[in-house]
């Protein structure tokens, strides 16, 4: 171990957690919580983008960050934080766009694969990546886990750094992205990318006959029992896997390239196998939730850390590029 990194990751409160967001972000920063600095945050400016009920904004806040404490983020050991509370991040986001060529935006999928998929196309959500490199600038990270969606934002926040740098001067650290291949497109139960945006999501804290349902509509192909199956292509294989062991998993893989799989069994054991997995978190999650005084309280202590790194970043910015005089 050579010091401790900065890692850091924010989630959007469009929505529930998901498996994909769990396996793909929130695991990964429990686990660096232990040996590095971590600087866990809900990103509720990047969610205006595409939600605009302000009820439903104030409620997807507060149960992710109560997901997230359940889940394993220790404030203690960590920076958490929700976006808006330190505001300094939008006054960098603007000072970086003068820096950002208008083809880095226009070459971004993720933009142009919400448009296709029918969200509005707004100038928020056209200048997201920018925003999302402030993020990560003003808090000069070193390592951000992210789902493989992320990985070309991960690349204009390098590109957005190599550029302001070579502009004024050193100041951002050029972040690295952790994208574990194993869990890089966690897919949903339709078998396109497990997304709070397109519905066909699997919710770590789902009531337990939701979760059963969901489970039980997992898409699978209409072989019929006896018949060999092809693991790899299989919804609930790669959904099941998340869960499993190396070992495990080869077991598993035997029963369906064997024949004689039934799905509909596969699909109950997946179901009580999520049950059995997220059952201490949903203990401590139900204690939080009757706490609300409790998570406000965290969450405001988080952004007064998160501002003093925050204005220490501004603080250079500013000097190097005129701003202060
Ligand atoms: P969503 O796509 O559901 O709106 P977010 O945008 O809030 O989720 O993503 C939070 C984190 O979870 C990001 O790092 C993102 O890459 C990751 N993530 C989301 N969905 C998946 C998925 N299906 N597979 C892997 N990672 C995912
Ligand atoms: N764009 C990310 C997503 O949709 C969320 C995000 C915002 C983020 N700012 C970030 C992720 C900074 C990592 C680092 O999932």
């Amino acid at each position: 171990m050579t010091g401790k990194k900065r890692v850091l990751s924010g989630i959007q409160p469009s929505g529930n957690v998901h498996l994909g967001n769990y396996f793909a972000m929130i695991k990964k920063m429990v686990e660096n919580q232990k040996n590095h600095q971590l600087f866990c945050f809900i990103v509720n400016l990047h969610a205006l983008t595409t939600v605009n009920d302000s009820k439903a904004l104030a409620a997807y806040t507060r149960d992710v960050a109560v997901s997230l404490l359940a889940l394993g983020i220790d404030p203690e050991k960590s920076y958490f934080w929700v976006q808006s509370d330190v505001p300094e991040v939008t006054e960098l986001a603007w000072i970086l766009s003068n820096v950002t060529p208008l083809g880095l935006m226009e070459r971004c999928h993720s933009y142009k694969d919400k448009v296709a998929k029918g969200i509005k196309p707004n100038t928020g959500l056209f200048i997201y990546p920018i925003l999302m490199t402030a993020d990560i600038l003003l808090f000069k990270s070193d390592l951000v886990p992210v789902g493989k969606d992320q990985k070309q934002h991960l690349e204009v926040a390098r590109d957005i750094a190599i550029k302001f740098n070579s502009v004024y001067g050193e100041v951002f650290t050029v972040p690295e992205a952790i994208i574990d291949k194993s869990v890089a497109t966690v897919p949903g139960v339709d078998g396109q990318k497990m997304s709070k945006s397109y519905g066909n999501t699997i919710e770590v804290f789902m009531e337990k006959d939701a979760l059963k349902k969901k489970v039980m509509g997992i898409v699978t192909d209409s072989l019929p029992v006896e018949a060999k199956k092809e693991p790899d292509k299989c919804n609930l294989f790669n959904i099941y896997k998340l869960f499993l062991s190396e070992k495990e998993e080869k077991d598993l893989r035997k029963r369906y390239e064997t024949g004689g799989l039934k799905y509909g069994e596969v699909k109950k054991e997946l179901f009580e196998v999520i049950w059995d997995y997220f059952a201490e978190a949903r203990v401590k999650r139900e204690a939080l939730v009757k706490d609300k005084e409790y998570t406000n309280r965290i969450l405001k202590q988080g952004a007064e850390k998160a501002r003093e790194v925050a204005l220490g970043t501004l603080k250079k910015v500013k000097q190097i590029t005129g701003l202060s005089i």
